[in-house]
């Protein structure tokens, strides 16, 4: 196949720094559902290069509020953070109640910057 100077410039593009970068990653599942009144973990890693320290850590509620802040962790909250500042990110959510249900993102502070896994987790909480 003979490409024209454009799409070669574009698979560059692609391939480069714009395009998935494996030191810098935020892992969850698309979606999952959660019976209401019972409890769910959210499975979550993230990593990042190895010069990098991570200093707070968030979740958020679409793009919303924040449901856990490292910096200033909620007495009572519903919503748990299972995981550290190394690469866990689990959220434990206790007591689903219907208005849990919206897609939650995970987001990491660095002496580089914050990184935020876009897609997020989808979370439906269901009737019995
Ligand atoms: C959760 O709800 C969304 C939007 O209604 C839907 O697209 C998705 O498939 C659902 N996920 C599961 C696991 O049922």
């Amino acid at each position: 196949m003979k490409m024209n100077p454009w799409t070669l410039s574009v698979l560059l593009l692609l391939a480069g720094p714009l395009g998935a970068d494996p030191d810098w990653h935020v892992e969850y599942p698309d979606s999952f559902c959660v019976v209401e009144g019972s409890t769910a973990t959210i499975p979550c890693s993230f990593t990042h290069p190895a010069r990098v320290k991570v200093g707070r850590v968030v979740w958020r509620f679409n793009y919303e509020h924040n449901v856990y802040n490292s910096s200033n962790v909620r007495a009572n909250s519903r919503f748990l953070y299972l995981g550290d500042l190394i690469g866990n990110c689990a959220l434990k959510i206790i007591k689903t109640v219907k208005r849990d249900t919206a897609t939650y993102r995970f987001s990491f502070e660095t002496n580089f910057g914050w990184w935020t896994g876009l897609n997020g987790v989808r979370v439906n909480v269901t009737g019995l």
